[in-house]
């Protein structure tokens, strides 16, 4: 089959009403049916599974009507065009399937002309939104309304958040998936990018596994298109947050340039409002690219000497690699009351305040690491949680006084 083909999806409840339109079109070279649904829900299934070009949508079936189903659809694929058949030629219908993103409507039976001529429109908007390499998703809304950029044209551009700490096992991975799930909601969708290329945990800190992972996306860091970032991505089922896994084994690592995964992290603040990228100690190409690319650093240290030496170093490297302090959001884990080095000491140390602080709690993260359940997600009302949101709300403010184009906060 050439490529040009247009690919439909045929969604009724009745068989003989799907047998009639495979014939229909079973003769017409340029169109090709990829597969049949009976229900609402099938239909969604089968559109994310088979990413057709044109959905034919019956209206009435009996788990959920063609109306809602036209919608989740396209929430999840924005290309994909919906032809809507019907019994009833009711304006009200129309206009319903209309307000849902519908392309076009049809009365049932419908004729083969009009059917066929009806498709070969729609398959061709579907290609044409396709091949767009810019196609922001709904989501990435915080991005367009933040900056409308040249003559009203909106210009979609997320934030690429680092979280980065020169020592190893101060809780990066923690924060990165906790962070990512509090900034993730249906305004500003997220993406958490296992950038610890070797030995990456993001996805079982989530309890996820997938076959694929960011080595599909590196590797063909120049022909990106939506689909294929979103047919690589990982979704998070409790939240639907979208994750990009490291490599299955650690030699895989080598496989990725500094230079490919700066045009993914370019590449994905394309299409969502915020790019999260969890980094391992080691400055390497990758862990600079990730840090060149980024809007904002999450630095993490912890209260002991060592870290907090290595934050100097990275703080003093950080000038060397012409990083404003200003995207410096500076956060201390596992803080332990008990221990004399504060987060204000410290801040006063190195010269770079302490934005937010999570406190040691191995009650509360341990076992969310080991269930695979972050605990932003089911303790909420903790202080580790607390914390995070605090982080969360740092960053936030930090980007929308960047964003503002204001003088930097001075401190
Ligand atoms: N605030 C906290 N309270 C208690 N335990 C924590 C806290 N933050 C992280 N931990 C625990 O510390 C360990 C290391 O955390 P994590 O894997 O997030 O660190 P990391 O910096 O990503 O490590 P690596 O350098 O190996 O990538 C984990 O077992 C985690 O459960
Ligand atoms: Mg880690």
């Amino acid at each position: 089959m050439s490529p040009a083909n247009i690919k439909v999806l045929i969604v009724d409840d009745v068989s003989e009403t799907r047998e009639n339109v495979r014939k229909l079109l079973q003769f017409e070279a340029d169109v090709e049916v990829v597969g049949a649904a009976r229900t609402g829900r099938e239909a969604i299934d089968l559109a994310a599974e088979l990413r057709p070009d044109v959905v034919l949508m019956d209206i009435n079936m009996p788990d959920m009507d063609g109306i809602s189903a036209t919608e989740a659809i396209l929430q999840k694929s924005p290309f994909i065009q919906i032809i809507i058949l019907s019994v009833q030629s009711d304006p009200n219908y129309m206009r319903r399937a209309m307000l849902a993103g519908a392309r076009d409507f049809l009365t049932k039976p419908p004729m083969g002309d009009d059917l066929i001529s009806a498709i070969r429109r729609a398959g061709k908007m579907a290609q044409q939104e396709k091949s767009k390499s810019v196609q922001p998703y709904p989501g990435a809304g915080i991005a367009t309304s933040m900056s409308a950029g040249m003559g009203g044209i909106p210009v979609t551009r997320g934030k690429v958040i680092v979280v980065y700490s020169p020592k190893g096992g101060t809780g990066c991975t923690t924060i990165a998936v906790n962070l990512a799930l509090t900034l993730h909601n249906d305004d500003t969708r997220t993406v958490l990018v296992d950038g610890n290329l070797q030995f990456g945990d993001v996805a079982v800190f989530l309890n996820e596994q997938g076959k694929n992972t960011i080595l599909d996306l590196t590797t063909r860091a120049d022909e990106l298109d939506p689909e294929i970032v979103e047919s690589v991505m990982i979704r998070h089922g409790a939240s639907g947050l979208h994750v990009l896994a490291s490599p299955t084994r650690p030699e895989q690592a080598e496989g990725v340039s500094g230079d490919q995964f700066s045009k993914l992290a370019d590449y994905l603040r394309q299409l969502y409002a915020y790019v999260v990228i969890d980094t391992p100690s080691l400055l390497t190409d990758v862990t600079l690219a990730a840090i060149d690319a980024s809007d904002v650093i999450v630095l993490v240290a912890t209260q002991d000497i060592p870290s907090i030496k290595n934050a100097r170093l990275f703080l003093d490297l950080s000038i060397t690699l012409g990083i404003n302090r200003e995207r410096i959001v500076f956060a201390m884990n596992r803080y332990d009351k008990r221990i004399a080095i504060t987060p204000e000491r410290v801040g006063e140390n190195l010269r770079q305040a302490v934005d937010a602080v999570i406190p040691l709690d191995e009650r509360i993260v341990i076992p969310s690491v080991n269930r695979g359940v972050p605990f932003v997600i089911d303790n909420k009302a903790q202080p580790a949680a607390r914390g995070i949101f605090t982080l969360a709300e740092s960053i936030r403010n930090r980007l929308s006084v960047s964003q503002a184009d204001e003088l930097p906060v001075k401190r």
